[in-house]
């Protein structure tokens, strides 16, 4: 029998690269950051792929790259199965619904004047020629799945805390029916017992939608709790990569044992307590 999981791969890159030009000036020359140096993987369908590192090593570059925000400067993506051509104009609609991504800060990609209906319906009355009334119901119904509901509808962003403004984030990107949400520091924002709410809304919304998620963050504890596979990048470079047990239970990076190191010790040591006793009822 064949061992080929092609089919279920849901993402793959094959050595992403993306340069930035700073600008020189007078008397300086231009400047080439390399913010990703080169990152390969593969993601099945279904799986939460969680990727830390410090700050500027990258994460955002690449989330934009598997969005189609920023053109790779090289290397290959692919959706699905099918090679995305990622040069500006080239995507197709079909690509571009499959995608979608939830930011830290909403607020900040939310119109104030427009209502949250209105936020809804709207990728749908750009890229589909649902009727008003069907789009309405999809916010609707979308409002329900993330733990809001229609009375949310005709309500301004400035009406909903933080934590209901990231359900809303996230409705918005169920409205297209995607297949891969990237989540770029979804909860970072928020207060600890509303991380975990919306930790456990992404968690059945991944069950019930059947959604692969590449999850970037900076907290391990996070990471514990929604990875399946984590990984670790440092200076654009993916420098370990492996399940959230091989890589909790026995990092093989000195850049990942000094970000284990720098988290609390209490939580490395649940992180590790839960890795084991995992491991233990797998073997029982
Ligand atoms: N548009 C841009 N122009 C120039 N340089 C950029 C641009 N975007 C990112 N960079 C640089 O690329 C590198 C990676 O940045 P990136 O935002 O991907 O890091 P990050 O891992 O998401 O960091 P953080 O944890 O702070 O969000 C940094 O050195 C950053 O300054
Ligand atoms: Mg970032």
């Amino acid at each position: 029998m064949s061992n080929d999981t092609s089919g279920n791969i849901m993402l793959e890159l094959r050595d992403i690269k993306r340069d930035y030009e700073l600008p020189g000036g007078l008397f300086k020359p231009k400047k080439t950051v390399q913010a990703v140096k080169g990152v390969s993987f593969k993601l099945e369908r279904g799986k939460t792929l969680a990727i830390v590192g410090e700050s500027g090593c990258g994460k955002s570059t690449l989330a934009r790259m598997i969005t189609f925000i920023d053109e790779p400067t090289a290397g290959e993506l692919l959706i699905d199965g099918n090679k995305v051509d990622t040069r500006p104009g080239h995507l197709t609609a079909d690509m571009r619904q499959k995608v979608q991504i939830v930011f830290q800060n909403p607020y900040g990609s939310l119109n104030p004047r427009q209502k949250i209906g209105d936020v809804l319906g709207e990728p749908l009355a750009i890229n589909t020629d649902m009727p008003a009334s069907e789009r309405r119901d999809r916010a609707n119904l979308m409002l329900t799945k993330v733990g809001l509901g229609p009375e949310h509808y005709n309500r301004y962003p400035h009406m909903f805390s933080g934590g209901q403004r990231q359900r809303i984030a996230i409705a918005r990107a169920l409205m297209m029916n995607p297949k891969l949400l990237v989540l770029d520091e979804p909860v970072s924002a928020l207060d600890l017992s509303v991380q975990a709410q919306v930790l456990n809304l992404l968690a059945d919304l991944q069950d019930e939608f059947g959604l692969t998620y590449v999850f970037i963050s900076h907290d391990l504890s996070v990471v514990r709790y929604i990875a399946d596979e984590v990984m670790v990048m440092y200076f654009g470079e993916a420098v370990e990569h492996g399940t959230r047990e091989e890589v909790f239970s026995d990092p093989k990076h000195e850049y990942t044992r000094t970000l284990f190191k720098a988290t609390p010790k209490a939580d490395v040591d649940s992180i590790r307590a839960r890795v084991a006793a995992k491991k233990a009822g797998k073997a029982a």
